[in-house]
């Protein structure tokens, strides 16, 4: 909705979907941020290990123009600054500044200046002028965002090296990186840009307890959605409403989003990795996948369960279903510190759970299975449902990853994949999704218990 064309009508609309938020407001939970200090420490992590100026920008706003776009920060600006929302930047400078002549703090949040006319649109903004923005930021200085460009052109006589976010591959639709970078380059053309996300990445890997605590709260309700899914599930219902049905549930719990697109896919669909158009009707005898999971304060969960649409696996069904659970087992077992994602070694949990899938069961031609098994086995988990971290980083304590296997035959309309998430430990691991069930015994039971309750 542009905001010229506001009309009276508009607003009565306006007015009744204010009226059901209200309703729905004591459902809803506040966001859950960690105090300033933590974010302090992973600035004064991070400059420690580079030793050179460091700028990174939050998103503005306008990434999108869908509608239905809620601003989300970027999560790198989020993890350093706690930071969430528009048009911000951080700018860290190193103690080596002070012998060049750097006379200022050595963290600075920019921010950009309150527009009250915009806030009577979409709320209250922090402002650079604002009474105790320092202590309610927690950075040393909070600055006019105008500031930022000369501060860069001084620190870029001065080091030959400023570290922000270079365009990745994944950055195409969506150049944030690639448009502040070239801004940066502007302001400070005698400075090299080096690239800060391996840096940021590295640290985010390791979740603090207060993290781990959040991404519990987006593993719960993704649980509970679990189960009621097991037991609504029944032939004749649309994938979409499965999913509806979950991401209610998510919501309820102060879920303010998604951790990714839901993926209900029935039949053939269960063998499309990430299927998400959710619009098939679910037949008698097919088996599900639920790839499904809430966003808790920014964090995410990443479960799946792939489940009977009748109660009752048939036998085939079953027999591939248990080859992904032991590979899922044989990975667990494996799984402590100092073994790594993926690559080919022996510490490679993928290398464990592809041989497990190769060596049991055929497919209908008598052929291995392994060919079926077409994804990596786990990635980190945090902020972005797919974390950074490179797949040889061996795993060290603190770390949240998941376990993910799946073999996907769509002759035989038939996918299959278990997921659950973890943390590492020191001895070993923690299974941070155990009250889910995996075993297909138990599945078969709670989805017998639904449909008795439905019968009722
Ligand atoms: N839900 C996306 C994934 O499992 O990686
Ligand atoms: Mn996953
Ligand atoms: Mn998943």
């Amino acid at each position: 909705m542009n905001k010229p064309k506001f009309k009276i009508r508009d607003g009565l609309i306006s007015l009744f979907l204010l009226g059901c938020l209200a309703a729905l407001a004591p459902l809803a939970a506040a966001w859950e941020r960690e105090p300033n200090s933590v974010f302090a420490e992973r600035r004064a992590k991070l400059e420690a290990a580079i030793n050179a100026p460091v700028v990174l920008f939050g998103y503005t706003g306008h990434e999108e123009a869908n509608p239905s776009y809620v601003f989300m920060q970027e999560e790198n600006f989020y993890y350093l600054t706690g930071h969430n929302e528009e048009g911000a930047a951080m700018l860290l400078v190193p103690q080596s500044a002070a012998p060049k002549g750097w006379t200022g703090p050595r963290e600075i949040l920019y921010l950009p200046p309150r527009d009250l006319a915009e806030e009577k649109w979409n709320g209250p903004r922090m402002g650079p002028d604002d009474p105790g923005i320092k202590e309610k930021t927690g950075f040393a200085d909070v600055e006019k965002f105008d500031k930022l460009r000369d501060a860069l052109a001084a620190l870029g006589k001065n080091f030959p090296e400023i570290y922000t976010e270079l365009p990745g591959p994944h950055d195409e639709g969506y150049p944030h990186a690639a448009n502040w970078s070239k801004w940066v380059k502007d302001a400070a053309p005698q400075a090299t840009l080096r690239d800060v996300a391996s840096d940021v990445g590295t640290l985010r890997a390791i979740k603090t307890p207060d993290e781990l605590a959040l991404i519990q709260k987006a593993i719960d309700p993704s649980i509970d959605a679990q189960l009621a899914a097991m037991k609504m599930m029944r032939s004749g219902l649309y994938e979409y409403q499965v999913a509806a049905k979950m991401v209610e549930i998510h919501a309820a719990a102060g879920c303010e989003t998604e951790a990714y697109a839901p993926i209900v896919g029935s039949g053939i669909n269960s063998t499309v990795l990430h299927y998400n158009k959710l619009d098939r009707q679910i037949d008698g005898g097919e088996v599900v996948l639920l790839d499904v999971a809430g966003q808790y304060s920014g964090y995410a969960a990443d479960i799946t369960r792939t489940i009977p649409v009748d109660g009752k696996f048939s036998p085939r069904q079953r027999e591939i279903y248990e080859i992904v659970l032991g590979a899922q087992n044989a990975a667990l077992a494996a799984l402590k510190p100092g073994m790594t994602i993926g690559g080919q070694g022996d510490t490679s949990l993928q290398k464990i759970a592809r041989d497990y899938i190769d060596s049991h069961g055929k497919d209908k031609e008598g052929h291995s299975l392994g060919k079926y098994y077409i994804h990596g086995l786990s990635h980190h988990v945090g902020l972005d449902v797919h974390d950074p971290s490179g797949p040889s980083r061996p795993l060290a304590p603190g770390m949240v990853i998941t376990i993910e296997p799946g073999i996907y035959i769509p002759e035989e309309n038939l996918g299959v994949r278990i997921e659950d998430d973890v943390l590492i430990t020191p001895t070993g691991y923690k299974l941070l999704t155990a009250r889910l069930p995996r075993s297909p015994d138990e599945i078969e039971k709670i989805m017998a218990g639904g449909k008795a309750e439905r019968e009722k």
